[in-house]
């Protein structure tokens, strides 16, 4: 019996060294039998891998023409667009909104705008035509949409940025702009004198 035990126990042993053994040496990377594999490795190709199946050879697809994206219906004021463009469907009180529309604006806008929206911005110094103070009562009494839609399609002399700020980020942008005109004073009293 006592002989058993320890012909048992040096089975265990071993098979445990074994198993440190192989699963150290990378001999084995899965097990070897797979009940229920899934999808676990599918057979696909990668976004750029070339593609034999395709007569162009590429794996990405070009939509069909004619067709929009879900969700992506284009506004009055973009190319295509109809009706009329809704609300700002970002809102002050949407602090991540609030904070990607500073970085749009700082990107996008304050090279001619400047940083507060005075129209002082680097490009303005170096010849641009200076733009309208955004803060100045012309600009505070234009609705979101119409602000959106000088930035998508361009306003006189300011050139289009519809292809360069996705739309979501082009209603972000208004959030900030709407922030640097609440914190400065307008620069006329509202009319109907000063409250
Ligand atoms: C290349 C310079 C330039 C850039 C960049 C620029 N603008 Fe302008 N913007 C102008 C000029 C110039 C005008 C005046 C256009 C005119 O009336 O002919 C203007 C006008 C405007 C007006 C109308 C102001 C009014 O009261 O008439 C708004 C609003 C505006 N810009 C917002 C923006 C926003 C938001 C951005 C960033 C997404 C931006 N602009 C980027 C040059 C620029």
């Amino acid at each position: 019996m006592k002989a058993l035990t320890i012909a048992l126990a040096m089975a265990l042993l071993l098979s445990i060294g074994l198993n440190v053994a192989v699963r150290r040496s990378q001999v084995v990377t899965r097990p070897p039998l797979e009940y229920f594999p899934d999808m676990v490795r599918t057979p696909r190709y990668n976004a750029f891998e070339a593609n034999p199946n395709f007569a162009d050879g590429m794996t990405l697809r070009t939509p069909p023409p004619g067709t929009i994206p879900r969700g992506m219906l284009p506004l009055a004021s973009e190319p295509g667009g109809g009706g009329e463009d809704p609300e700002n469907p970002f809102g002050p009180d949407d602090p991540a909104a609030v904070e990607r529309g500073a970085v749009m604006f700082d990107t996008f806008c304050v090279p001619c705008h400047g940083k507060t929206g005075e129209g002082d911005g680097l490009v303005v110094q170096h010849g641009y035509p200076a733009p309208p103070s955004l803060t100045s009562p012309g600009t505070r009494g234009m609705v979101d949409a119409e602000i959106f839609a000088a930035i998508t399609n361009g306003l006189g002399t300011m050139p289009s940025y519809g292809a360069q700020i996705a739309r979501d980020d082009r209603w972000k942008a208004i959030l900030h702009l709407r922030k640097l005109q609440a914190a400065s004073q307008p620069a006329e009293p509202p009319p109907g004198g000063p409250r």
